[in-house]
């Protein structure tokens, strides 16, 4: 019998692709997404659960930042943002579980059913598709922003807690672009496994600076309702992403020669 022919660095591994899929089959089976589609649409289109992972998912995940860190890109912007940021480009060579749980039906399907959407991955050059941030060092953080969407449709976003070592929060306000309803401040803290479902336009948040001696580690994934871009606002958002999150090479790597990617 022949032996198998060696896998590409990414090209899916079946095993993987299959835990992955299945474990959130598992995982999301017995979950009353009726009542969560509820309580996403009564919070302004965010819910928060503190405890979503299977820890074997959970596990994985710490493996893939374990795999990457030597490829963190950190970046400081005075006032706004301070921290390390890996695309998924990085991801797809370093940590593929990750982007095989991404590309999870069962997950995707879930989360179509709490945003009342039909949910698809983001295009193959969006770094941001599913990336990991590193907050490594004392005051590393995020401030107030929205996860503003550059294509044509909405944009929600998946934040899952990875590792938690911190004192960090999410501090966020439900509400503030309905003129109708009231704004709804809370805070919350991440812990591996958890998970955070958004709008991007519709969520303002932030984390809190990182302590002394702390470390922390998120995973997001964004997924779109249309993925058509016009070509000035992906001008805008890749100077954005290359600035503030994982840089030049990462962001315009098709315009570099193949060797100098990273
Ligand atoms: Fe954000």
């Amino acid at each position: 019998m022949n032996a198998p022919a060696p896998r590409g660095l990414l090209e899916p591994d079946p095993d993987t692709q299959l835990n992955a899929d299945q474990s959130m089959t598992a995982r999301l089976r017995g979950t009353d997404a009726s009542t969560l589609k509820r309580d996403f649409a009564q919070q302004g289109a965010f819910l928060y659960l503190e405890d979503f992972l299977p820890p074997e998912v959970t596990a994985q995940l710490v493996a893939g930042v374990e795999a990457v860190k030597a490829s963190v890109n950190r970046n400081y912007l005075p006032g706004h943002k301070q921290g390390g940021s890996v695309s998924r480009h990085t991801i797809d060579q370093l940590a593929p579980f990750i982007a095989e749980l991404y590309r999870s039906p069962a997950l995707i399907d879930w989360l179509a059913r709490l945003c009342g959407e039909s949910l698809q991955v983001s295009p193959a050059d969006d770094p941001h598709a599913y990336a990991l941030y590193f907050y490594t060092r004392p005051g590393d953080h995020i401030g107030w922003h929205y996860d503003t969407s550059y294509y044509e449709g909405r944009r929600y976003t998946l934040l899952l807690g990875v590792i938690d070592q911190s004192s960090c929060r999410l501090d966020y306000e439900l509400h503030t672009r309905e003129p109708e309803v009231a704004d709804q401040p809370g805070s919350v803290q991440i812990p591996p496994g958890g998970l955070v479902f958004f709008d991007g336009d519709a969520l303002r948040h932030r984390i809190t600076p990182l302590g002394e001696n702390e470390f922390r580690v998120s995973l997001t994934f964004e997924y779109v309702t249309n993925p058509n871009m016009r070509a000035w606002r992906r001008f805008i958002s890749n100077m954005k992403d290359a600035v503030a999150y994982f840089g030049f090479r990462q962001v315009f790597r098709k315009l570099l020669p193949a060797a100098k990617r990273t």
